[in-house]
């Protein structure tokens, strides 16, 4: 349903915004909702925000768009290439409620041009569905307003938190991305008494994420679909009665700086909440006999004392190898070594999402439907 260039020709100054919005790796996960419709997650989950694995969204407000809603979103892939985005129907949809979020603030009328670029590769093991979702929110916003930096959208009272609470709902996850550091979301007694707190800073802790791309493929369920499959598990009551300690627990290694402590944490979560995954019905295996190999090599590199450095994993086959920034590139070698068919992402605890500065485009229209 992308929006066909309407030929005609347009001569307007638009504004141009561009939002980033970084991924994060859920420590204690997100997995099963008390209510789909609104993302209101069975459980509270705490993550670190990364800096270097993020989502850069361009928005502009199209002058000559057939409906408002005919929203134009194209892809920049890693080369130069631009690709209209052809499943626009959950992103229309959601663009469609975000407008009328922001109606109280901006009279947020007209459709948008969107231009979205990941900085990581599709289907990595990195939540696209938290940057993309995050960094939409912030570029519709800020196109649909005006606004041109976080300041600005602040000064309309759009707050971070508003964002998160508006991101959440594209995607669950996607409400961690906006805040930078440590963030918990607690899911509150309420759908509407949910709430998501950066809890450490990234200064507190600095911690490296190796993401050790193992298999490339595409995910064969979706994150959402697997979260539906969750209570279906006779394993997801056992969960949810240890999630809070196991939370708490996690909190305080981060306040201690005890890596020994959240790497035992984080891997005990991060089996159990694949333990759930493979116990629902219909079962949902998300990684195969490479991920066992990795982890128990690590495990026994560790043991062993060659390693200080722990795995999770979110909804997918590729770890996520957590230990200090001073030791990641020893920690890189050791991997490669033994992997050596498998890619390597370098990453780190971040900041949290952005809105850039404004760029005017003086817009003689460009006429493609990708034309940025
Ligand atoms: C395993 O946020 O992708 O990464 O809300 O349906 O879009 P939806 O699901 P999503 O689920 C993420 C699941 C997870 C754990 C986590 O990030 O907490």
């Amino acid at each position: 349903m992308v929006n066909q260039p309407s030929g005609k020709k347009s001569n307007q100054t638009t504004l141009h915004v561009t939002a980033t919005a970084p991924s994060n790796i859920a420590l204690v996960k997100y997995w099963g909702k008390s209510d789909a419709s609104l993302n209101w997650p069975a459980n509270d989950s705490l993550s670190m925000t990364l800096s270097q694995a993020k989502t850069t969204t361009s928005a502009t407000m199209q002058p000559d768009a057939a409906t408002p809603s005919a929203h134009r979103m194209a892809f920049k892939t890693a080369g130069s290439a631009t690709i209209p985005m052809r499943d626009l129907g959950k992103t229309t949809r959601y663009l469609e409620w975000l407008r009328n979020e922001i109606r109280p603030f901006a009279a947020a009328e007209g459709a948008l041009d969107i231009l979205t670029h990941n900085s990581f590769p599709s289907s990595c093991g990195i939540a696209s569905s938290a940057s993309g979702f995050a960094a939409l929110t912030i570029a519709a916003a800020g196109a649909w307003t005006g606004a041109k930096n976080m300041d600005e959208l602040h000064r309309l009272g759009i707050t971070r938190d508003l964002l998160s609470t508006w991101a959440r709902r594209g995607s669950g996850s996607a409400c961690r991305s906006i805040h930078g550091g440590y963030v918990q979301w607690i899911r509150g007694e309420a759908p509407t008494g949910q709430k998501v707190r950066p809890i450490f800073s990234p200064e507190h802790w600095p911690l490296a994420d190796l993401i050790v791309v193992i298999d490339r493929g595409a995910k064969s369920i979706s994150s959402t679909e697997g979260h539906a499959r969750a209570f279906s598990s006779p394993l997801m009551s056992v969960r949810m009665s240890g999630l809070d300690e196991r939370l708490k627990n996690a909190a305080q290694a981060i306040e201690g700086r005890d890596l020994e402590r959240l790497g035992t944490i984080i891997e005990c979560e991060a089996i159990e909440m694949h333990s759930v995954m493979m116990t629902s019905q219909p079962r949902t295996d998300y990684f195969g006999a490479p991920t066992i190999a990795f982890i128990q090599w690590l495990r026994e590199s560790r043991a062993a004392g060659n390693l200080a450095a722990w795995f999770t994993l979110d909804a997918g086959p590729n770890p996520h190898v957590i230990c200090r920034p001073e030791d990641a590139d020893a920690i890189k070698g050791l991997i490669l070594a033994q992997f050596p068919g498998c890619t390597l992402i370098h990453d780190q605890t971040g900041s949290g999402a952005t809105l850039g500065p404004g760029q005017e485009t003086h817009n003689a229209n460009q006429g493609g439907s990708d034309g940025h």
